[in-house]
């Protein structure tokens, strides 16, 4: 029968079996999937896996913190930090189209990531790359293996070819429910085997127009505050994903106190979905919604309006980018 220690036991003893006395590396995202496959394959080898973590600068808030700290304390991972936000953020600097912000943080992430590992090459030879694949993932790609192509969350291309490894993929077999079940059983932070989805360029495409600190931290304010109460209602689970979304080129008027403001609207995007394939609008409680909009508007000085996304996908998408 299947139960989370069956699973690691035997994904245990395969991976010894794989790796024997070499050494590995696994590229984290905060993401659940990668998280899982990284704690599992630290449980079987232990300090031969060494994981990088590149921060794009375009996570929501406490997500970097998590991955460096509570991660790291939960697991005992050995983890390279790579603050890469500056150079991220530098490109995207003035860039309002959609797919070419994709393609720059796809591009910098790649970059980044081989430098790393790279340079733990020089350090301890490395032979093994770890990744996050689920089963679903293996239907959707026609079910091949090989080596080393970073499939991340990116959707990016190959390594280079001086810089090939041999793959290790814990959950092939798995579905994510599986996978958040493994998180548990190992021990890792709550928040982080729970997330909903998220995608790979993160905030950059919640921004409607160009990214930078600012509005980054916007965002990242009026998003916890969504995180925070939907979590607090008990409906977490209800709801597949929940994008809050700056319209940061649109402004409108509004009145605080006794002054006028001119300020941000800000979209929420709670969404209900079995793969994201299709997805309907979140049908959450109205009084949900005002406590979400009152916090975001009273908490948050640049936003004076909050607006309620209510199209089902199709004929939107789940994100507004
Ligand atoms: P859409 O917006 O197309 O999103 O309905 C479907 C699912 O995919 C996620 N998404 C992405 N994930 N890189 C990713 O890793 C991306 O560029 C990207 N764009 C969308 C989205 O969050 C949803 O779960």
């Amino acid at each position: 029968t299947w139960t989370p220690d069956n699973i690691i036991e035997e994904q245990v003893a395969r991976i010894r079996e794989q790796v024997g006395d070499k050494q590995v590396i696994c590229g984290l995202s905060g993401g659940v999937d990668s998280a899982v496959a990284a704690a599992l394959v630290h449980k079987a080898i232990g300090d031969q896996l060494t994981c990088i973590f590149v921060d794009h600068g375009l996570l929501r808030a406490g997500e970097a913190e998590q991955v460096e700290k509570d991660y790291v304390a939960a697991t005992g991972i050995r983890l390279k930090v790579v603050d890469a936000s500056e150079q991220f953020l530098g490109h995207l600097a003035g860039v309002t189209d959609p797919e070419q912000k994709r393609k720059i943080i796809g591009r910098e992430f790649i970059r980044t990531f081989e430098q790393a590992a790279r340079e733990l090459d020089a350090e301890r030879h490395i032979e093994f790359l770890v990744q996050g694949t689920l089963y679903p993932d293996v239907v959707e790609s026609g079910g091949g293996t090989g080596t080393a192509n970073i499939k991340s969350h990116h959707n990016v291309g190959g390594l280079p070819d001086d810089l090939q490894f041999a793959l290790i993929e814990p959950l092939r077999t798995l579905f994510k429910d599986e996978v958040r079940a493994l998180g548990a059983e190992l021990g890792l932070p709550e928040e982080m085997v729970q997330r909903h989805p998220f995608p790979g360029p993160g905030l950059a495409i919640r921004i409607i127009g160009a990214v930078d600190r600012e509005r980054l931290d916007i965002l990242r304010s009026a998003d916890l505050i969504a995180r925070e109460e939907l979590a607090a209602s008990g409906l977490d689970r209800e709801v597949w994903q929940f994008p809050v979304v700056l319209l940061a080129d649109v402004r409108s008027v509004g009145v605080q106190g006794d002054g006028r403001t001119y300020g941000h609207p800000v979209v929420l995007r709670p969404v209900s979905s079995e793969d994201a394939m299709t997805a309907d609008w979140s049908r959450l409680p109205y009084d949900l919604i005002a406590k979400i909009s009152n916090r975001i508007t009273n908490e948050v000085r640049e936003i004076n309006r909050v607006v309620l996304d209510v199209t089902s996908k199709p004929p939107g998408t789940i994100e507004w980018e």
